[in-house]
C-alpha cells in the first residue's frame, strides 16, 4: 500500500480537476462502502469468534447459547426475527464490500494503464494479491460453512436444534479435510483482516512511521487473536477436547 497511500495522500490534498469530480467523489464513497461494510462484518466476526467459544462450557451451555440467539430482542421481536435482520444486514454488507473492492481495484488498474515492469516487493502488491484470492477462499468457505451448520445439508449429524452435537460431528478426525478447509479460510480472513485495518488503523491514525507501526502491530495482534479464537474449536474436538 506504501505507493497508493502515497497516491491517496497526494489525492487527498490536491482538489481534483472539475471533470475528475464525479470520479474523485464516487471513489471516495466507495472507500466509505468498503470501511462501514468491512466494520459490520468485523463485529459480527468478533461476536462469532467469542460466542463459538462457548462450546468449552459444554453441550448445555452452547446449545442454551445458540437457541438463545434465536431469542434476541424478546419479547419486542418475534421468534428469529434478529437473527433475519443480522443476515440481512450481513449480506448487504458482503455484497457492498464486494463491490466497492472491485469498483477500487478497477479504477487503480485504470489509473496505472502501463503496468510496472518490475513490480516492486513492497507490501502493497503482496496485499492486494492476498485480499483478491483471500476474499474468493472466503466466499466459498461461507457457502459451505453454512451448509454444514446452518443448514445442516453436509453436516453427519445436520440437525440445527443440536449444533454442539453438529460442530462435533463436523470436525470428527475423519472428515480432516473439511476441519484443513476451516482452517485455511480462517487464515485467510485472519490475512484479510489484517490488511483492512491496518489500513483504517493508519488512515484514522497519525501519518508517522511510528504511527504506522503501531497499526502494523495491531491489526496484527487483532488477527492473531481472532483466528486462534476461531482455530480453537475445531482443534479441540480434533484432539479429543470437546466431544
Ligand atoms: C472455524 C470456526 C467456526 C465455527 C466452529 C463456527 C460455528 C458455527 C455454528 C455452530 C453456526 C450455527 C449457529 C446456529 O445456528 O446457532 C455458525 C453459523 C454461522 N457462521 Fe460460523 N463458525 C466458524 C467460523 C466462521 C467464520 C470464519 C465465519 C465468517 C467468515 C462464519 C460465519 C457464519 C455465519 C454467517 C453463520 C450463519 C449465522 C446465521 O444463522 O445467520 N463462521 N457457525
Amino acid at each position: 500500500m506504501v505507493v497508493s497511500g502515497t497516491r491517496d495522500r497526494a489525492a487527498a490534498a490536491t482538489p481534483p480537476a472539475p471533470g475528475r469530480k464525479a470520479v474523485y467523489r464516487s471513489t471516495v464513497g466507495a472507500k466509505g462502502v468498503m470501511a462501514v461494510s468491512g466494520l459490520l462484518l468485523l463485529l459480527f466476526l468478533v461476536a462469532h469468534m467469542a460466542g463459538n467459544l462457548k462450546i468449552f462450557f459444554g453441550a448445555e451451555s452452547f446449545d442454551h447459547y445458540a437457541h438463545w440467539l434465536r431469542d434476541i430482542g424478546a419479547p419486542v421481536l418475534p421468534h428469529t426475527w434478529y437473527l433475519w435482520i443480522q443476515r440481512f444486514v450481513l449480506t448487504a454488507a458482503l455484497v457492498g464490500h464486494a463491490w466497492a473492492a472491485t469498483v477500487l481495484a478497477l479504477r487503480a488498474k485504470r489509473a496505472r494503464p502501463v503496468r510496472y515492469a518490475h513490480r516492486p516487493k513492497v507490501q502493497g502488491s503482496y496485499a492486494a494479491r492476498t485480499m483478491r484470492w483471500g476474499g474468493v477462499i472466503i466466499l466459498l468457505f461461507l457457502v459451505w460453512h453454512l451448509l454444514d451448520l446452518t443448514v445442516g445439508t453436509v453436516n453427519p449429524v445436520g440437525n440445527p436444534a443440536t449444533p454442539y452435537a453438529n460442530v462435533v460431528a463436523g470436525f470428527a478426525p475423519s472428515r480432516w479435510p473439511v476441519t484443513l478447509f476451516y482452517a485455511l479460510a480462517v487464515v485467510a480472513i485472519g490475512f484479510h483482516v489484517r490488511h483492512g485495518l491496518f489500513s483504517a488503523l493508519r488512515t484514522l491514525g497519525q501519518r508517522t512511521a511510528k504511527g504506522e507501526q503501531r497499526a502494523r502491530v495491531a491489526a496484527l495482534g487483532f488477527a492473531i487473536i481472532l483466528c486462534a479464537g476461531f482455530l480453537s474449536v475445531p482443534f479441540a474436538v480434533l484432539v479429543g477436547l470437546v466431544g
